[in-house]
């Protein structure tokens, strides 16, 4: 073993899952504890491990962590629902707590794997009770400006294109439209991505905003050369030109709902216009759930590694990074305050237009 100073920092996982998560842990910890010699505590289910009474924590060791890079969720479990500044249905302040539990748990501070949500908690951690942290970004959207790319983005488009050729089939064996929805909240990198990568027909994303009419004319365009089924792909965000995005519902105060997606809306447009059979798939978590791809396994592996470099160089307030390439760290609230949304002149969309790719404005 190397000697290093020692550590003693607690881990946790919060927000969405993306594929690459226990990867993240099992890197950290292999290098943390296996060769730094720290200790390495995990905190469950976000920060509500440390806010109930015994506390949810448990030594993670390079034996816990066997078996993990190819596996999907989390082995801490995660939450959405947990935000310490604003708690449970009353959205109480319990954030001291987290503080608190720091210093209980004798902890130098906290890596906090987490999207732009979660780091904004960790952050306000650090700068209003003291707790210091070091940040890993998570979201399988790719939409975080700070980093060139986040794990868990590629095994998204992965599933997205494998389910586009699977639609292919069915499309072309019944002459219809087919619609896939997918994630990606306010940006249209996986739309993208997989549709690029599945052939899709058309492309709609919320960065450009769609005239029904160009989608239909595709669909013409195609029957005219004798292509009786249509494959589009849809974000989740996405709009109608001169429309807003999909209304979005309260479930009973626990989180957003989304009510019938724009998938559902285009179909819908479509048929009122043109007499074609169209169909719609909202392919939803299957794009966060199971293995991460090679791509992704390695991308987290480095990112755990990443932390334990910030942590040993006492970097607390910085979030681990990727920048053309290498792995660098960025000022946690500059990474979380700049989505990267996808550029409508850029080289990606360019190159689906000359494909014939359509995305209706
Ligand atoms: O940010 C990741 C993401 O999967 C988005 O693509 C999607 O809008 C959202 O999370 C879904 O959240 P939930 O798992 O809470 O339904």
């Amino acid at each position: 073993m190397d000697h290093h100073q020692h550590h003693r920092v607690g881990i946790l996982t919060g927000g969405g899952d993306a594929p690459g998560l226990n990867a993240v842990i099992r890197a950290f910890v292999k290098r943390g504890v296996g060769q730094m010699g720290w200790q390495v505590i995990g905190i469950e289910d976000s920060f509500n491990g440390v806010l109930e009474h015994p506390f949810r924590v448990h030594d993670l060791t390079p034996r816990s962590c066997k078996g993990l890079l190819h596996r999907g969720g989390t082995i801490l479990g995660t939450t959405s629902r947990g935000d310490p500044f604003a708690f449970g249905p009353e959205k109480k302040d319990r954030s001291i707590e987290i503080a608190r539990a720091v210093e209980t748990l004798d902890l130098d501070g906290l890596v906090i794997i987490g999207g732009d949500g979660t780091q904004k908690i960790g952050l306000r951690l650090m700068t209003e009770h003291g707790v210091p942290v070091v940040g890993v970004p998570k979201t399988i959207d790719n939409d975080l400006s700070a980093t060139d790319q986040t794990f868990g983005f590629q095994s998204a488009v992965d599933v997205a294109t494998e389910a586009i050729d699977r639609l292919h089939t069915t499309a072309e064996a019944h002459d219809r439209v087919m619609v896939l929805e997918v994630m990606g909240r306010d940006a249209g990198h996986i739309a993208l991505h997989a549709g690029l990568a599945g052939g899709a027909d058309a492309i709609i994303i919320p960065e450009i905003p769609y005239d029904i009419d160009r989608i239909c004319k595709k669909i013409d365009r195609r029957l005219a050369v004798g292509r009786q089924f249509t494959l589009i792909v849809v974000a989740e965000g996405a709009r109608a030109m001169g429309g807003s995005s999909t209304p979005i519902g309260e479930d009973h105060g626990v989180g957003r709902i989304l009510i019938g997606g724009p998938g559902e809306q285009l179909a819908r447009a479509i048929s009122e216009r043109r007499p074609v059979e169209t169909r719609v798939t909202v392919l939803g978590h299957l794009q966060r759930g199971g293995s991460p791809v090679a791509v992704d396994r390695i991308l987290a592996t480095r990112y755990g590694l990443g932390a334990v470099d910030l942590v040993a160089a006492g970097k607390w307030g910085r979030m681990v990074a990727l920048k053309n390439g290498t792995i660098t760290d960025v000022d946690i609230g500059e990474a979380c305050l700049v989505y990267r949304y996808v550029d409508p002149d850029g080289p990606m969309v360019r190159a689906a237009r000359q494909v014939g790719i359509e995305f209706g404005g």
